[in-house]
């Protein structure tokens, strides 16, 4: 019964490992700090990149998975928590302008919920392709059935 509990729990904490994924730009400090993204080990070549400045503290932002769009999120400025949700498995981060270069993967085909904003915060977001809102699923119902589909 013991090891029974215990192998559920580490199939548990594999999911979540592999949900939770945290990219860290590298780090220079030079009369200042520069974050690189070489040698970050972001696991696609970055085509796009934005940023989200003062986002409403009040309003989530995201409820949306990307078909086919890989990014990777980081919280250059103020405070955010992230949730991502494979369908199977949720998990949240927290990120915060304590650690700018440590960021999360948001893998195509993971719902991303962003809550909790600091004010003033800022988040940058590297994208693997351009914008394209067909790509985009913006309903959670229509997530799953994707998610699920054989
Ligand atoms: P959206 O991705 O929905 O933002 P969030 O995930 O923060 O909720 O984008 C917000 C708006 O900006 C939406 O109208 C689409 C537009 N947008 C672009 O035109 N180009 C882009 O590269 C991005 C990311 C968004």
């Amino acid at each position: 019964m013991l090891a029974l509990i215990v192998s559920d729990n580490i199939k548990k904490m594999k999911i979540k490992e592999k949900l939770i994924e945290v990219v860290k730009l590298q780090r220079i400090e030079d009369d200042g700090i520069l974050y690189i993204t070489q040698s970050a080990g972001i696991p696609f070549d970055i085509k796009r990149v934005y940023c989200i400045v003062d986002p409403a503290t009040d309003l989530p932002r995201g409820y949306h998975a990307h078909r086919q769009i890989n990014q990777a999120v980081f919280c250059i400025k103020g405070g955010v928590v992230i949730t991502l949700d494979n369908g199977q498995e949720k998990a949240k981060i927290a990120l915060n302008e304590k650690n700018p270069g440590r960021g999360v993967l948001q893998r195509k085909m993971v719902w991303i919920e962003m809550n909790k904003f600091e004010k003033g915060t800022i988040i940058l977001v590297l994208a693997s392709d351009d914008y394209n809102p067909g790509e985009y699923i913006r309903g959670y119902t229509q997530f799953i059935k994707e998610i699920r589909r054989p």
